[in-house]
């Protein structure tokens, strides 16, 4: 097998973290000796041990004068636990293959450095591409303490979120669900605007596959949300520029309010930064996008295109931005298309 295989196995094994090892990243370790696979190993929580450890451990004595495959560059600095480059020296490692370096500011660059200082060989940048792609949240979490925000939206052929009397269940199907329920899984926190609280009542929680729940935040300035409503409970979160002091089942944070008054999502996201919320899921609705993408506060898109149209009458899936010439339509970089059951995914990234 060629160098490039093991780093996509190490890469196969750190996503078994996915969903669960935020805020840490997601990273995967393949030692290898005289040609076999001697240990591996993946990250799975906050407080659990690194990759590289855990590959380690189950070399053992194999460990000395092996490869190691890392899809993230080892740490350097006391966390939950001890530093990986110490051990990677101290078990005598030879060769050390790293994806991506850490751009975590209390490590970039400095293990690499110091297994080199070391007299560890290394080499970076093997399947990098794929290591950023796969650590986005924590690479901007790290870097600027605010969660990656996902934009999430269901729409029609023609561009419709719901029907003119409010109806959007469902414009996908069952697969293009099961999807969405993953992604939940695979976030810290999911978020809508009061409105669709009012008319979907939805759970926001994961049902449709295993993992998970993220927490839930709706924005509801004037605290309307009604004590019944089925999104409250344990993880969610109330965000209002209220001052009122309601028994709600939720937790509440009063920010600030924007230009109209309403919850400024900018000091939304500094909030859930400061509470270890690394990423954010926006479901909805047509306002609360148009907020989102109005701040330039999307940092990636997941639409979904389902098989039906629903004229003048439905809501369109995004309000005003302003926009009156070509020149300043907000332009995004599709990454891959693709049909789930009936209906199209289409993954992109903005580029404004
Ligand atoms: N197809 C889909 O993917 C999808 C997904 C979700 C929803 N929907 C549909 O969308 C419709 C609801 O959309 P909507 O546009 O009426 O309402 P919405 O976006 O769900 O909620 C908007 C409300 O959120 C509150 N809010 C607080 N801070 C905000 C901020 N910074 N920016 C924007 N809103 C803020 C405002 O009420 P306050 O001023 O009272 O705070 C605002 O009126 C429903 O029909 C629902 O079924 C479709």
């Amino acid at each position: 097998m060629e160098p490039i295989q093991y780093m996509r196995y190490a890469l196969t094994l750190a996503k078994k973290g996915r969903g669960t090892t935020s805020p840490n990243p997601m990273v995967g370790a393949v030692l290898l000796k005289d040609g076999k696979i001697v240990g591996r190993g993946f990250h799975s929580r906050k407080g659990e041990p690194h990759a590289e450890h855990m590959a380690i451990k189950e070399a053992g004595s194999m460990a000395r004068n092996a490869t190691l495959f890392v899809s993230l560059e080892p740490c350097v600095h006391f966390g939950a636990t001890p530093p990986c480059v110490d051990t990677i020296i101290r078990e005598g490692i030879r060769k050390v293959f790293i994806a991506t370096p850490d751009p975590n500011p209390i490590v970039n660059g400095r293990g690499i450095k110091k297994l080199s200082e070391a007299g560890v060989d290394v080499e970076v940048g093997l399947c990098e591409r794929e290591a950023i792609e796969l650590n986005e949240i924590y690479n901007k979490f790290i870097t600027t303490k605010e969660p990656f925000v996902i934009l999430k939206a269901a729409i029609t052929l023609d561009g419709k979120i719901a029907t003119g009397t409010c109806q959007s269940k469902w414009i996908t199907g069952e697969e293009g669900r099961r999807f969405v329920h993953r992604l939940r899984a695979s976030v810290d926190a999911v978020l809508v605007g009061i409105n669709t609280i009012f008319v979907d009542d939805p759970l926001l929680t994961t049902r449709l596959t295993r993992g998970k729940s993220p927490k839930r935040i709706v924005l509801d300035s004037d605290f309307r949300i009604p004590g019944d409503a089925r999104v409250l409970g344990e993880g969610c979160i109330v965000a209002t520029t209220s001052s009122q002091k309601r028994r709600i089942n939720a937790e509440v944070w009063q920010l600030d309010g924007d230009e109209m008054n309403r919850v400024d999502i900018g000091a939304l996201l500094r909030e859930a930064g400061r509470r270890n919320i690394t990423s954010i899921l926006v479901e909805g609705g047509r306002d609360v996008y148009t907020s989102f993408l109005k701040k330039r506060l999307v940092d990636k898109f997941y639409v979904f295109i389902g098989a039906k149209i629903f004229g003048e009458s439905g809501i369109p899936s995004v309000g005003d931005l302003g926009i009156r010439s070509l020149e300043d339509a907000l332009d995004v970089k599709y990454t891959r298309v693709k049909k789930v059951g009936g209906d199209v995914l289409i993954t992109g990234y903005p580029h404004f």
